[in-house]
């Protein structure tokens, strides 16, 4: 497949950069709204055709150059046998968290992904429906293990960070187990057609910059090292102090958050990794001027960057308006 994002990642673009935006596909959106009126977010996931039809309501309302599957890191947890609700107002809740080593070694290992079959309907499903690439993706191993810990969204991350601190050998034992499972699961997704993998580890930037380097860079590098061959866009919240460690890991990307100036990060990286990002999401409460001005300003501090994709600095926010999402792409694709 030829396509603006596929030649970005592989910097190999002269034409105006890709645009997509993580999150794409959500609550901003009537239509989005109305389906979830009648079902659960979960439901809407475990739906092969509901995962397609919710994919593409982004690209046929916006024209965004690349889908994202819709689904969420956290359909591991329900493989894992852990039990997983989405609550309005509050959020992912793991019924059962992990509390004990025993716990983490009564885990399944990924010899049967059939609890996941879904997310490869639902990738069949929607494949023959797009003329961009589908991107597909997976938590990274550190934050999936918060999750997996806390048992819900944290502030502070406390249960992760003592049991890391105090017993690092064990939580690299639920680090290890979980590698295996996005491996598997990314290779799963590839096989059923995915273009393109990103990685979020929205939570690594918790982390020192040694603990980082510990707990959460070697597990992206094996799950690297063992995927089927296709770009992989890493994505960290805080991911412009990690650049240069995720650099050595060889994506094909790296999504930087919006505190950066990504004219300095690209030029600080090797040419042969793509960037992605990093609009702050916030400006989509702009007016429209103010979006365009802000889009205008990244765009032109990107002028004759190989290798760029416009992005948000991280998902968008559920309160923003579809005019605000629409001015935003209808910019970049006039750069
Ligand atoms: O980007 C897309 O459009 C693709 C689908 C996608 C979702 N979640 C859908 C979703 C992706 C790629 C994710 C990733 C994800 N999920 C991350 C990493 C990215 C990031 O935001 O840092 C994380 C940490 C999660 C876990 C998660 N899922 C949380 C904390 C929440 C609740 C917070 C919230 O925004 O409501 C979710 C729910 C979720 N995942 C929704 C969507 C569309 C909202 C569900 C709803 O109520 O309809």
């Amino acid at each position: 497949m030829k396509s603006l994002l596929l030649d970005a990642l592989a910097c190999q673009n002269s034409a105006r950069p890709p645009v997509w935006l993580m999150r794409q596909a959500g609550r901003y959106m009537a239509s989005y709204r109305a389906l979830r009126q009648k079902y659960s977010f979960l439901e809407m996931c475990h739906e092969p055709e509901l995962v397609a039809k919710v994919t593409l309501l982004p690209i046929n309302q916006f024209g965004m150059d690349a889908a994202i599957l819709f689904s969420d890191i956290l359909v591991v947890a329900e493989a894992l046998g852990l039990g997983l609700e989405f609550q309005d107002q509050v959020g992912p809740i793991i019924h059962r968290p992990i509390m004990s080593e025993a716990d983490i070694d009564s885990l399944p290992r990924p010899d049967d992904l059939s609890s996941l079959e879904f997310v490869e309907r639902g990738i069949l499903n929607v494949k023959p429906h797009l003329n961009v690439p589908l991107i597909g993706f997976c938590g990274a191993p550190f934050t999936v293990a918060s999750y997996l810990i806390e048992g819900r969204s944290s502030r502070d991350f406390k249960k992760t960070k003592q049991w890391m601190l105090n017993h690092p050998s064990s939580f690299k034992k639920l680090l290890e187990l979980l590698s295996d499972w996005s491996v598997a699961y990314l290779n799963k997704q590839i096989a059923a057609g995915v273009d393109a993998i990103q990685i979020f580890d929205s939570w690594a930037y918790v982390l020192s910059n040694n603990h980082f380097r510990e707990f959460a860079l070697p597990y992206l590098k094996s799950i690297l090292q063992r995927l089927k061959p296709v770009p992989v866009i890493l994505f960290c919240k805080g991911s412009s102090v990690f650049a240069p460690d995720l650099a050595e890991l060889c994506p094909s990307a790296i999504s930087l958050d919006w505190n950066c100036d990504l004219k300095k990060v690209r030029t600080s990286l090797p040419a042969s990794i793509a960037i992605q990002g990093n609009l702050d999401p916030s400006v989509l409460y702009g007016t429209k001027m103010t979006i365009e001005k802000e889009v205008k300003g990244l765009l032109d501090s990107m002028k004759g960057q190989k290798g760029y994709i416009f992005n948000l600095g991280h998902g968008i926010y559920p309160d923003v308006t579809e005019e605000a999402v629409q001015t935003l792409v209808d910019c970049v694709k006039k750069a």
